[in-house]
């Protein structure tokens, strides 16, 4: 191993609006050597997700910003190649925040032991990791649909979103994705069970989300912001609640993008916006977890996944996730 070199994505500089290649550069560096009570991990997936925007971003923030030539942050699951340390041994799968890396020594109360018996290793970064973790708590304890109700998801066809609205079908919603092209509407619908979706594309959401339900919207998980949220605004119910996920329209915006204020209808339906951060619920991630693996298991929750072969491709596959193109829970294969 001493002759191979250890390879990091960098944020060259920060993106003045949408990500360039020009933003990313790779730095090699010796191959590091765990030391007691560290393990050498080899990176097999690193999870790209649209919150590492705004870690390239400066300003106030929940996390810390990079700097230029800092490695790019990110969750890896990674496979232990040496051990300094009783608690995992050689062959282990391992959750670790190690950046866009291939390789990293890191010590081994900081890393998290994937379970392989629960799914394929590529899922402890998505169905059964953070993005999943992320559907199951913003639904269930920040929305709390109630059987009936009518549940929107906005990035319906993504890790999160699709995510969601299975967990709304599975708890009695009738269930309308957003998402952004026909072939992710008929997914959703055809394949994962939504009751309908919207291509906010080509149609127009508040007249669709109008006639799809007359009664209103009583729960929306808010993925985009944006357009389609003041579209939704426009159709929220009585008693209605908003869970405010994430807002990836605006990730790329240089400047804050004004738009209908149409909250209001807050005050008139006596409505509820809650946001949240996934963290917030760590310690009870086992049982979701669990959950969420025995419906994958009885086939009540399907996931996609977009796997993009090769380290080096790591910056063009993220600037996709900013606009739509992957289909499903974007991951990089890094090794075998
Ligand atoms: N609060 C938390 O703790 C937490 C944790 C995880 C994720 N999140 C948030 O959850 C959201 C979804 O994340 P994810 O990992 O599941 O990503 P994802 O949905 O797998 O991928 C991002 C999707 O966002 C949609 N999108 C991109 N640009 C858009 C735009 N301008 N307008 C509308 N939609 C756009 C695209 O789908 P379409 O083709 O359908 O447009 C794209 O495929 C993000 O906002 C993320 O920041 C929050």
């Amino acid at each position: 191993m001493a002759d191979y070199l250890n390879r990091a994505w960098t944020m060259a500089s920060r993106p003045d609006g949408e990500p360039t290649p020009a933003n990313f550069a790779i730095a090699e560096s010796a191959m590091p050597e765990p030391k007691h009570g560290e393990l050498l991990i080899r990176t097999l997936y690193l999870s790209l997700d649209p919150y590492m925007r705004g870690r390239m971003r400066s300003g106030p923030s929940y996390a810390v910003v990079l700097e230029p030539g800092d490695v790019m942050t990110g969750e890896v699951v990674a496979r232990v190649e040496k051990s300094e340390s009783p608690l995992y041994k050689v062959g282990d799968t391992v959750l670790a925040k190690i950046g866009w890396q291939e390789w990293a020594a890191v010590g081994a109360h900081t890393v998290k032991p994937v379970d392989t018996e629960l799914g394929p290793v590529s899922t402890g970064v998505g169905v059964l990791g953070m993005p999943g973790m992320t559907a199951y708590f913003g639904l269930l304890s920040v929305l709390k649909p109630r059987a009936g109700d009518t549940l929107v998801v906005s990035a319906a066809s993504g890790a999160v979103g699709a995510v969601v609205g299975q967990i709304g079908k599975i708890n009695g919603c009738f269930v309308i994705g957003v998402a952004g092209s026909d072939e992710k509407c008929r997914y959703i619908v055809d394949e994962l069970g939504f009751n309908a979706a919207i291509n906010y594309k080509t149609q127009n959401v508040s007249e669709e989300l109008a006639q799809l339900s007359p009664t209103g919207v009583d729960c929306y998980f808010d993925n985009v912001g944006g357009s389609i949220t003041d579209a939704v605004f426009d159709n929220l119910a009585l008693k209605s609640r908003v869970a405010i996920c994430g807002q990836i329209s605006q990730y790329n915006a240089a400047e804050p993008q004004l738009g209908p204020r149409n909250l209001s209808v807050l005050t008139r339906m006596r409505g509820t916006v809650e946001g949240f951060l996934v963290y917030d619920f760590e310690l009870q991630y086992e049982i979701a977890r669990a959950r969420i693996a025995g419906w994958i298991k009885d086939g009540r929750i399907k996931y996609k996944e977009d796997i993009v072969d090769g380290f080096e491709n790591a910056p063009e596959a993220f600037i996709g996730l900013l606009t739509g193109k992957n289909f499903g829970k974007l991951l990089v294969k890094v090794s075998e």
